[in-house]
Parts: C-alpha cells; sequence; structure tokens
C-alpha cells in the first residue's frame, strides 16, 4: 500500500510549516506520488474573487489509472472490494484489483457502445451494489463526467439534477433493499425522465429480479449489454483541471447546487488525506459506512482506498437490519481494521443500548473514524469505549462536499485528539478564524467563522453552469477566502472545534438541506400559504427539521394531523423521505418584521426552547404571534 507520509507529531509540526511556507513545492511532491500522462507546467495559478483556480495545468492523467492499472502489477490479486449485502444471509462478494479493473474496463466500453463520450454528464442513481462504484470508475475512464444521485430521493429531485447537468445516459437498478424495504428505483428514474429531454440512454443493473418497464430504444439491461463490449479499455488521459464529477448539495438559497471537481487536484487530494489520517497498513481493510450518493463515499469509500491501493468495503443496508448489531458483525466478518461513519449512526446504536455492540469482538479495529456532523462528548465517549475499546485514535474528521477531502481532523494515532474537537488542520490547509467585520483573529481561544485562506488542491472550482452562484455562496461573503458557512472554535492550544453552520443550512443526520428547499417543497401544498423552516438539536439525528405552517381558510378548518401528512407526502414527492420535518406547527402567523423579512432567529429559539433568549419582539409586526406560536410550540 501506499503509505503515511508522517509518522510522528514531529513529522505533521514540520510537514505542516513546509506546506505554508512553499504550498507549490509540497503539493508537487504529493503530485509525484501519482501515475502522471503528462507532467504539468505550472503548479498553481489562483484568485478567489472570480474565484479562478487551476492547480497543476498542462499536466494530464487518469485517475482510474492511478486507482487500478497501477497497483495491478503487485496487487492484482489483492482484495480491493468487498461488498456486504443488505441480508446477512445473502451471499457477499470479494473483488481483487484485477478483477475490478476488468469490471471497470467493460462498463466503460458499455458507456462508450451507449454513446458517451469525454465531457458528457452520466447520472447514477444506484444502491449500494458493486456496480455502483465500477460505473463510477467507468465514467472515470474514459472521462465522461459522473454525477451521482443518493437513491433516496425523489423522482422531482432527481429530475431537477439531471436537467441541471444535461445527463445524457443515467445507470440505474431494477429496484433496491434498504433494510425490510424494497424500492422501485426504475419507476423512479422512469418518473423523472418524464421531463428530461437531454437523456437518450437508461442501464439497469438486475439487483432484485423484477419485471421493470423497459422503453423500447432507450432503455437496456446491464447484463445484455455486457456480452457485447470487449475487455479492454486503455484509459483516456484527462487533462488535470478537466472535470471528474458533479455532486450536488443544498445551499442556503433555492435549488441545490453542482459542486464540481476537476481530475488531478482531486486526486492528490483524496490520495494525500486518506493515507494521512487513516494511516493505513497493507494487510488492513477499510470501511466507510457513507453511502457513495454522498461525498465521503466518493472519496472515502471509491477514490482513497482504491488510489491508496487498499481494500475497501460497500455496505448495502441499514446500521439496524436485521438488528442494530450489524455494524459490529460485519467488521467481525471481514476483519475491519479501519472504520469510519457518522454520529447519528453512533447516537443510534447507543440508544438501543449496549448489549448489541458487546456481543462482537471487534478486536481486529486499529482507528475508528467520525464525520459529517459534529460529534457530541457522550457519543464520543461511548465510541471510545464500547468501540475502539479504548485502544483506537478516533478520528473525528471535518470536510465538506465542496472540499472534497479531509480538511481538518487528527492523523490517527500520531496528532493529539480531544473529544468533540476535529483538532488540527492537516498539512497543506490554512483555516482561519473571522469575526462579524470579516478581520482574521488571530491566537488562541478565539470563536468565528471558518474560512479558508489559500487555495487545496481539492478545491470546488465552479458550480455547474452557474459559476456566479460558486462567487456568491463562498467567495463574497469575505474578500479573498473560502467561507465554508461553519462556525468554529480555536481552543488554547490551537486546536479547531466546529460549531455547526452558521447559515441557513441544517445537518440532519449528516445530510444536508437549505431551509428553502424544504420551504419551497411545502409552500407546493395548495393549503399551505406560506411556511418557515428552522433546525433544532436532536437526540440522535443531530438536527431535527421545525416547520412553522400557515394555512388557507379552508385548511385551517381541516384536521391538523391530516394536513400534516399531506405536507409530508409534498415534502417526499419534492425531495425525499429523508427531508420530512420532524415537528409542523400550524401557526395563524410568523414573526416578522415591518418590512415583512420573517425573523428566523425567534423562529429556532422557540424550536431550541429557548424561551428565555427571545429578545426585542415589540418591533414586530404583529407582536402576539409570537405569544401564540409559543403556545402552540411541539
Ligand atoms: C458540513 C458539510 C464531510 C462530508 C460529509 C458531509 C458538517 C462535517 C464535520 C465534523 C463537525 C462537521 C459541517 C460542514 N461537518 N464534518 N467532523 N464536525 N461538523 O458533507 O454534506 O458537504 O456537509 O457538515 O457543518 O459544513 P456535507
Amino acid at each position: 500500500m501506499q503509505s503515511s507520509d508522517i509518522h510522528s507529531f514531529e513529522d505533521y509540526q514540520k510537514a505542516y510549516n513546509y506546506s505554508i511556507e512553499q504550498p507549490e513545492k509540497f503539493w508537487e511532491e504529493q503530485a509525484n506520488k501519482l501515475k502522471w500522462t503528462k507532467k504539468w507546467d505550472k503548479t498553481l495559478q489562483w484568485n478567489f474573487d472570480e474565484p479562478n483556480i487551476k492547480w497543476f495545468e498542462g499536466g494530464q492523467l487518469n485517475i482510474t489509472e492511478n486507482c487500478l492499472d497501477r497497483h495491478l502489477e503487485r496487487r492484482g490479486n489483492k482484495i480491493a472490494l468487498i461488498w456486504e449485502p443488505n441480508d446477512p444471509k445473502e451471499r457477499f462478494l470479494r473483488l481483487t484489483y484485477k478483477e475490478l479493473y476488468d469490471r471497470v474496463c467493460q462498463m466503460a466500453n458499455v458507456l462508450k457502445r451507449n454513446g458517451i463520450s469525454k465531457g458528457d454528464v452520466v447520472c447514477i442513481y444506484m444502491p449500494m451494489i458493486p456496480e455502483l462504484t465500477v460505473s463510477v470508475l467507468a465514467c472515470a475512464r474514459i472521462g465522461a463526467i459522473h454525477s451521482v444521485v443518493f437513491a433516496g430521493f425523489s423522482a422531482s429531485a432527481l429530475a431537477g439534477r439531471i436537467e441541471d447537468a444535461q445527463a445524457k445516459l443515467i445507470l440505474t437498478s431494477d429496484g433496491l433493499n434498504r433494510g425490510a424495504k424494497q424500492i422501485p428505483t426504475k419507476r423512479i428514474v422512469d418518473e423523472a425522465l418524464e421531463n428530461c429531454p437531454s437523456v437518450e440512454k437508461v442501464i439497469v443493473v438486475d439487483r432484485l429480479g423484477w419485471a421493470v418497464d423497459m422503453k423500447e430504444g432507450r432503455d437496456s439491461y446491464l447484463h445484455n449489454e455486457l456480452p457485447l463490449v470487449d475487455k479492454n479499455c486503455p484509459p483516456t488521459p484527462m487533462d488535470a483541471e478537466d472535470p471528474l464529477f458533479i455532486l450536488y448539495t443544498s445551499g442556503s438559497t433555492g435549488k441545490p447546487k453542482g459542486v464540481v471537481h476537476t481530475t488531478a487536484g482531486y486526486a492528490i487530494f483524496v490520495d494525500y488525506t486518506f493515507r494521512n489520517v487513516f494511516q493505513m497498513n497493507e494487510s488492513d481493510s477499510f470501511w466507510c459506512t457513507a453511502d457513495i450518493g454522498w461525498v465521503t463515499g466518493h472519496s472515502y469509500i471509491v477514490y482513497g482506498p482504491l488510489l491508496a491501493g487498499a481494500t475497501t468495503t460497500m455496505f448495502e443496508g441499514v446500521p439496524t437490519f436485521p438488528d442494530p448489531g450489524r455494524f459490529w458483525q460485519v467488521i467481525d466478518k471481514y476483519g475491519i481494521t479501519h472504520f469510519y461513519t457518522a454520529p447519528t449512526a453512533i447516537r443510534s446504536l447507543m440508544a438501543a443500548g449496549e448489549d448489541h455492540v458487546l456481543s462482537y469482538s471487534l478486536d481486529s479495529l486499529k482507528v475508528i473514524g467520525s464525520v459529517g456532523e459534529p460529534i457530541n462528548e457522550e457519543a464520543w465517549h461511548w465510541y471510545n469505549i464500547h468501540v475502539g475499546k479504548e485502544r483506537c485514535p478516533i478520528v473525528d474528521t471535518w470536510w465538506q462536499t465542496e472540499t472534497a477531502g479531509i480538511m481538518i481532523s487528527s492523523l490517527a494515532g500520531v496528532t493529539p485528539t480531544k473529544p468533540s474537537y476535529a483538532a488540527y488542520p492537516l498539512p497543506g490547509v490554512q483555516p482561519v478564524l473571522l469575526d462579524g467585520d470579516g478581520k482574521e483573529l488571530h491566537g488562541n481561544s478565539v470563536e468565528g467563522y471558518l474560512c479558508i485562506k489559500y487555495p487545496w488542491p481539492g478545491i470546488l472550482r465552479t458550480t455547474y453552469g452557474d459559476h456566479e452562484r460558486c462567487r456568491q455562496t463562498y467567495f463574497s461573503n469575505y474578500k479573498g477566502y473560502y467561507f465554508t458557512g461553519d462556525g468554529a472554535k480555536r481552543d488554547e492550544n490551537g486546536l479547531y472545534r466546529i460549531i455547526g453552520r452558521v447559515d441557513d443550512v441544517i445537518n440532519v443526520s449528516g445530510h444536508r438541506f437549505g431551509t428553502a428547499e424544504i420551504e419551497n417543497a411545502i409552500n407546493i401544498n395548495q393549503k399551505v400559504v406560506e411556511s418557515a423552516v428552522v433546525g433544532y438539536p436532536h437526540d440522535i439525528k443531530g438536527q431535527g427539521i421545525y416547520a412553522f405552517v400557515i394555512l388557507w381558510d379552508e385548511g385551517a378548518n381541516e384536521n391538523p394531523d391530516r394536513i400534516r401528512s399531506e405536507i409530508n407526502e409534498t415534502i417526499t414527492a419534492e425531495i425525499g423521505k429523508i427531508a420530512k420535518p420532524d415537528k409542523i406547527q400550524i401557526v395563524r402567523g410568523l414573526p416578522k418584521t415591518r418590512s415583512g423579512k420573517i425573523m428566523r432567529r425567534i423562529l429556532r429559539k422557540i424550536a431550541e426552547n429557548e424561551l428565555g433568549s427571545l429578545g426585542d419582539t415589540s418591533t414586530l409586526l404583529d407582536p402576539t404571534v409570537v405569544d401564540e406560536i409559543i403556545e402552540g410550540r411541539l
């Protein structure tokens, strides 16, 4: 395996200082660990005003050649991918590097046969089955841009993403397993495609053996395509700044935006962060429990582990099926050494009781990780004691879809940890905390808005089809900085603690939603006049969704539970079940200023049950609505 560069805290400090003093040299050394078909001319060109960021221009490489071909000689027979099915009684699958390579090449040829070439967008809407990883890599093999859409999104959300990216081809499955449930993926795709003229072909993986509708000339089964193609597919050389993928994520305004990552910078950053944060050895096995529909799965199920030549694991199911011991059973089954999951999963398994985790040995574990949201101290300690048995370092990794890879985290067993702290920035990452006026807060024991002041190779380059939106969202709040949307604190030793979002983004079980996005969905319901959505602390999910809704008269006279379930149906259709509010309170009015602006701060306080700190409400258009809302609080 490609190993870590850093083996001690001193190594880290040296690397960090070097990366600040000579950032280009530092990243050139990392870039040199990859296989390039053509060496770059210019290491870095950038400004954060437009923004315009280019790493390793003039260079060419293909990320799959680095994930696969490069390892064949020494690791052809090493397991690249372990696949654990939803049902523990179903047969699992293990693919060696050579087998994965063959499957990727064949899938790439299927894409070509179906008219896909470099620069085309392919949308992947699939469950966590091996074909998903193969599809992602097959796109990258031939320079097609993949846009993976999490298979929990609704037809309407899927259609919006297909349209925005003008995808030409969809890869999907007949249906999917999720715990005890099955979901008709292909039917959702068919519904989405009623409004997506850009799509020419749909390729369907037969996961469940269902007889699904196949549209003549448009749809075909993967198993009918594979026998028609050649086994060999040379990697298409990609320019360093050619787009590798689009991944949609929610922001504080309107519809989700397509974050764009490019080839070389992404590869270098994900490779570097994977190797150094997790500190794996050749015989170790990595398991990240995320779905490949999110960036965590892109970077730390697919690309990071494969770039390093590690063994990576995909799990089709959910943590509580058939019982809340499933994660621990899978760790023992495969001898997983490095386990990476989300605080929400830890908290839900913690709530299920210790017996489940105590029934398994977990002896193989060496390092355990957390990602996606702040991990509270109680969950951190439970994870440390019951899963890590107090002998496995915990890495609390802070990063975002936009950053491509881990930005702030301890390096396992090498740099200090502290419960609920992400700790130190990785070499090459320059975080700063700003005050409300945008001035840098120097020194320790300070708290402010978390920004990054220098580019790293994995920074997003644009938002697909709308560069101005990228500038506005990330580079306009504080001139000359990338703004993360998070608030953070730096303790007396310089360790970072991420406090949470400071914009109108809610993080529910590690999934990101814009409040406006959920409001838009609620407002589609004919009975709704207006709505306001805020987040509030939730024991398991981190944040819950609290919706305040005003109804037209006819609705106001109906049974509130009926209205609530109708609103939930609208949200499920517009976004997906994952965005359903935990609480829907029907109100007569919302707290508004005289100019008509909703005072969300007041609603947040009410949702958090912090009624003592509502502040001055006398300047509101109608102060009495606040008392009414408090009275009807859920
Ligand atoms: C937001 C990014 C990181 C990939 C998965 C989520 C929050 C993420 C942590 C952490 C505290 C965290 C932030 C960030 N977040 N990791 N270790 N500690 N907060 O990616 O959907 O792009 O969300 O997740 O608020 O901005 P994402």
